[in-house]
Order: C-alpha cells, then sequence, then structure tokens
C-alpha cells in the first residue's frame, strides 16, 4: 500500500473517532459483518462506507474453520488493510469450545468493541467484563450483546441495568432475528409485522439503560428497494442503525439512518425560533402552527450534531 493511502486511511480513523466522540452516541447507521473466514470479504472492507465493521468469528464462520478464521483475523487486524472506521470483533459463545480463545485473540488485536452472541441474562455479560478485566484490558474496550434468545428478550430489564452502571463495559445491543426466528417460531416476513414487538422492546430497554441498539439483518440482499424500507422502519422504531451482511447494503442504510436536508431545515427553524430575544424563559412556543417544546429544542441539536458527525464522516 502506498503511504498516502495509509494517511488517508489514518486521517480517515482519526476524524471518524472524533466524530463518534463529539457525538451524543457514535454514528453506527451502518454495521457490516465480515466473516473472519472469507479472505476477500477482509480484504473489501476497508474500502467500504460503513460507520462499523463486526468482524465475524460465530456463525459465518463453519466449525472446521474456526481455528484458521482466528488465526486469519489476528494477522489481518495487526496489518495495513485494517479498517478505520470502528471496529467489533464477535466472538464464540464464552461457555462453548471456542469462545476463551476468541476472547484473547479479540482482546490483543485491539477492537473498539467484542460482540457476544446467544446471551441468555447479565452474567455472560459479567462473566465477558471479569474475563476482559483478567486479561487487563482496557475499560474504553466495550461489550456489545446480541439478543436473540427468547432468555435473553425476557431478562432485557437485568441486561440493561448494565448500561447504567458507568464501570460495565456493555454500550450496544444487536438484533438477532435470524436466531430469535429460529428460537421462537416467529416469522420473519418481510413486514416483519410479528417480529416488530420484539424489536421495540428492544429499542425501549436499550434506552433505559442508555445503550445503543442495532437493528437485525436483512437476508434478501438482492432487493436493495425493500432493503431501503426495512432500513426506514427501523428508523421510525427508533434503532440507531442497521447490522448489515453484504456492502451494497451500506448506501442505502447510510442515507436512511440520515437526516434528511427537511429534518435538518426543521431543526435549525427550531434552534433559531428559541434563539429568539422574545422566546427567551419560554417553554413552549408556536413554530408554523405547531406548539414547539424545549423538548423538541433538545431534539433538534441532537439532530443537528448527527447532521454534523456525517458531514465530517463523509468529507
Ligand atoms: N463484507 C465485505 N465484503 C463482502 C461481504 C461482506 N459481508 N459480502 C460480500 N462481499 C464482497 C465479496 O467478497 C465480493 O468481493 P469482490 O468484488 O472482490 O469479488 C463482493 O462483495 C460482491 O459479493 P457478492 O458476489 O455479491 O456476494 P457473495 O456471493 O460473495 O457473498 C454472502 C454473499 C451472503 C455469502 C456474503 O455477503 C456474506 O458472507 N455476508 C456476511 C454473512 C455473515 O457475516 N453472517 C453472519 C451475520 S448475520
Ligand atoms: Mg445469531
Amino acid at each position: 500500500m502506498g503511504q498516502s493511502k495509509a494517511l488517508l486511511r489514518a486521517k480517515r480513523r482519526w476524524a471518524m473517532k472524533w466524530a463518534m466522540q463529539d457525538m451524543p452516541s457514535p454514528l453506527r447507521r451502518s454495521v457490516l459483518y465480515v466473516p473472519a473466514s472469507n479472505e476477500k470479504a477482509l480484504a473489501k472492507c476497508a474500502s467500504l462506507d460503513c460507520d462499523a465493521v463486526v468482524f465475524d468469528l460465530e456463525d459465518a464462520v463453519a466449525p472446521e474453520q474456526k481455528v484458521a478464521a482466528r488465526e486469519r483475523l489476528r494477522d489481518f487486524l495487526a496489518g495495513d488493510g485494517r479498517p478505520g472506521c470502528e471496529i467489533v470483533v464477535r466472538i464464540n459463545a464464552l461457555a462453548g469450545d471456542w469462545g476463551t480463545e476468541d476472547l484473547l485473540a479479540a482482546r490483543a488485536a485491539r477492537p473498539d468493541g467484542i460482540l457476544l452472541p446467544k446471551i441468555d441474562g447479565p452474567k455472560d455479560i459479567l462473566d465477558a467484563d471479569a474475563a476482559l478485566d483478567e486479561m487487563d484490558a482496557p475499560r474504553a474496550l466495550k461489550l456489545w450483546a446480541m439478543i436473540e434468545t427468547p432468555r435473553a428478550m425476557l431478562n432485557l430489564g437485568p441486561i440493561v441495568e448494565l448500561g447504567q452502571n458507568p464501570a460495565a463495559r456493555l454500550a450496544c445491543l444487536v438484533a438477532g432475528t435470524n436466531d430469535l426466528a429460529k428460537e421462537t417460531g416467529i416469522s420473519l416476513s418481510p413486514d416483519r409485522r410479528h417480529m416488530a414487538p420484539f424489536l421495540l422492546q428492544m429499542v425501549m430497554a436499550g434506552r433505559a439503560g442508555n445503550l445503543a441498539v442495532l437493528d437485525g439483518v436483512s437476508n434478501d440482499f438482492r432487493d436493495l428497494d425493500a432493503f431501503g424500507q426495512a432500513c426506514l422502519e427501523a428508523r421510525a422504531m427508533g434503532f440507531d442503525g442497521k447490522t448489515l451482511i453484504h456492502p451494497a447494503q451500506i448506501g442505502p442504510a447510510n442515507a436512511a439512518f440520515a437526516p434528511s436536508r427537511g429534518d435538518v431545515a426543521e431543526a435549525r427553524a427550531v434552534v433559531d425560533a428559541f434563539a429568539l430575544p422574545e422566546n427567551q424563559g419560554r417553554g413552549a412556543i408556536s413554530l408554523g402552527g405547531r406548539m414547539v417544546e424545549r423538548l423538541h429544542l433538545d431534539m433538534a441539536q441532537t439532530l443537528l450534531a448527527r447532521a454534523r458527525a456525517i458531514e465530517e464522516r463523509e468529507q
């Protein structure tokens, strides 16, 4: 790789970190799974415009490839191809055959987060937290948790309590809709009519625990119109972004989870209206025939910060 490319990548990584820190919550519109066993996919990911990558050692990797995939990922993340975006590694369950070695390898690769699959309750997260402490992992290394078992759904309350604890590493919940459908028999129809109540519960719980919440994947990666709709639906449900399986899904996810021009114009109008001298000290004002309260001012400021972070990210 030429030096200029390396420099560009370093700059992009810096800009991304800045955008992440400046935001009330980091940008995670598009979070791409990349199977650690797939050399071509690994080679491609640094050139992609996703906000985060989840390198997968779990279900995207066949049992007989687990060890080789772990080694490939370790080498890859130590090399020049390491992407500049937020980096997460999904390990196998700690209670299983590969999990502990995965965790050791992941910790050594200095990712931003480690994604725990098939958790049932808070104990799974606390165990991973304790194991990372034993490995002297920095507190900045975060844990993400898949919500994809019926038990995890029922234990959402105690799970998100961990998000309230500033010392805990839990930062993000990820919907695992394929596993949830498999474990429950709930249908994954394109409109997700039957799955939606559980997705909304995840969002509600995530907010209660101050956690980011990401929607599950859309398996049909060729129908991008349907995918764009699914992203808009996920945004309307309150998700921060969508987990993806294919590069073609990145553009539509980035677009759907970004504020539109109209959203930005409306937010600016709210901020400007509250800045007027006559509105100082007023809790509620009238704007274009609508009541606007200070909570809408907070929302407008958050939206504008998000729009700014996206602009920075895309420069
Ligand atoms: N990350 C990075 N690159 C990817 C990718 C991914 N998730 N999925 C596909 N690509 C690359 C391919 O390697 C190919 O690269 P090339 O242009 O250098 O040849 C290009 O994108 C086009 O891929 P395409 O031929 O359309 O798809 P495919 O048949 O190679 O792969 C899947 C289809 C579904 C097998 C693949 O996208 C995949 O494995 N996705 C992730 C699955 C996963 O992680 N599941 C677990 C979480 S749900
Ligand atoms: Mg799963």
